[in-house]
């Protein structure tokens, strides 16, 4: 049998870092994973050239059911440190907004940077490797389709659910729930809002408009772009509201984020009172969008003629516009997953669980989920690192 210090099972963000910091610290580590290559995640991420992350991390970005859990990491090892490695593997990047740092060329940079970080601290890392059992005396049995290997640590590194033909499993939680740890309640996350009736004809009608908008749910908001799709609506504002949104609750979407639309169209009744509604409209939004918006709530006239009623009626529907998503794409197309092993059960210095020595919990599999922007990486290179500390 195969003896390790650290057996590390999934080659994600997190178990990449993690192995290569405790091989660096002289630790004998093996990565395995079931997938035919490794950091197949990072390699889609950022549309193929990875938001790896964010210049403006703070812990009010990370959702969890303890919001405490993720200060401490996010502190030791933060985004500078992150891209001081970038910067020493001479990769090209740049901010796309909003402080989001992405590759110029290809993800495939970042996953290499990881790779070459493991072979210079020792690291061993093998594919096509199931772990079927697990067993724990002195140390870690693993029984895997590759043969029996024994560790001291063993660190439990499998991701979320999400995008299972990328080799996403529930592996890491039944880990968990096998050594008494509560596992809380997952869901897809970052995800396209989809819609049903009425809402989904206009949707479809309108697939391929995209607009800035502000989206509330019942505990935050955001301002940014949402795109109408056959299904329902996706782009940035919407995935980052499907981190907060529970199923049947409502979202109000603003479409007119910049502006009061009452004093807007009294200063248009003033200044351009024989203009027509809908050509005004067509100049703050995309004018398919206005056409097809403002059917559902009132008749196009010139501006004079609308009353107080109608301009309160047309205030809604345009910046207070209540909707409920009959569901989310789910775990198909979801960028992450919400909920996870619980934080209880894991000291956030170490990453150890506090009752079973030796067993590390790190990364997505963990009930810290990211706003979409890098945060969800940086989450992954900091848990990998703090735990890769003690291991
Ligand atoms: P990750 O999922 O990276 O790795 C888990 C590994 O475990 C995989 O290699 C898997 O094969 C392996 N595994 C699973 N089950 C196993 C088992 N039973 N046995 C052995 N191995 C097993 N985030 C961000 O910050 N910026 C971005 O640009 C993007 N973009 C993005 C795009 C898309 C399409 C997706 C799906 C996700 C993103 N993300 C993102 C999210 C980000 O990819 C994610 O949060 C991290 O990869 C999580 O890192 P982990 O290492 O925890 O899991």
């Amino acid at each position: 049998m195969q003896q390790w210090d650290v057996i590390v099972i999934g080659g994600g963000a997190a178990g990449l870092m993690c192995a290569a910091t405790a091989g660096y610290r002289g630790r004998r580590v093996l990565v395995v994973d079931h997938a035919n290559k490794v950091g197949k995640k990072i390699l889609m991420s950022g549309g193929g050239r990875c938001n790896f992350t964010n210049l403006y991390v703070e812990p009010s970005n990370f959702i969890s059911q303890n919001p405490h859990f993720c200060k401490s990491a996010l502190s030791r090892f933060n985004q500078w440190n992150f891209l001081d490695m970038v910067e020493r593997h001479k990769i090209a990047h740049h901010e796309k907004t909003a402080g989001q740092l992405f590759c110029d060329n290809k993800a495939n940079d970042i996953l290499q940077m990881l790779l070459r970080e493991c072979e210079s601290a020792g690291v061993t890392v093998k594919t096509h490797t199931s772990v079927t059992s697990i067993t724990r005396e002195q140390n870690y049995t693993l029984t895997t389709s590759q043969g029996q290997l024994c560790a001291d640590s063993l660190v439990v590194a499998t991701g979320g659910l999400s995008i299972p033909t990328m080799g996403a499993t529930g592996y890491g939680y039944d880990i968990a729930k096998q050594f008494g740890l509560q596992v809380l309640s997952t869901e897809p996350s970052l995800v396209p809002f989809t819609l049903s009736g009425k809402w989904l004809e206009q949707a479809a009608e309108l697939a391929g408009v995209s607009l800035p908008v502000t989206i509330s749910t019942e505990r935050q908001s955001f301002n940014e772009s949402m795109l109408f799709t056959h299904r329902g609506i996706s782009g940035p504002a919407v995935l980052q509201a499907s981190n907060y949104w529970f199923l049947g609750e409502k979202i109000t979407i603003n479409f007119l984020p910049k502006l009061d639309l009452t004093e807007q169209i009294v200063e248009w009744q003033k200044h351009t009172p024989k203009q027509e509604l809908k050509t005004l409209l067509s100049q703050l939004m995309p004018k398919r969008f206005v056409s097809v918006w403002l059917t559902l709530a009132a008749e196009n006239k010139t501006i004079a003629n609308y009353s107080k009623a109608e301009i309160q009626t047309l205030q809604q529907h345009f910046q207070q516009f209540r909707l409920t998503p009959s569901g989310t794409e789910g775990y198909r197309t979801a960028e992450v997953t919400r909920g996870g092993v619980n934080t209880d059960g894991v000291s956030s210095k170490t990453f150890e669980a506090k009752q079973v020595p030796g067993l590390y919990f790190i990364g997505e599999v963990l009930d810290v989920t990211g706003w979409l922007g890098g945060f969800n990486f940086q989450w992954a290179w900091a848990s990998g690192y703090c735990a890769g500390q003690y291991v």
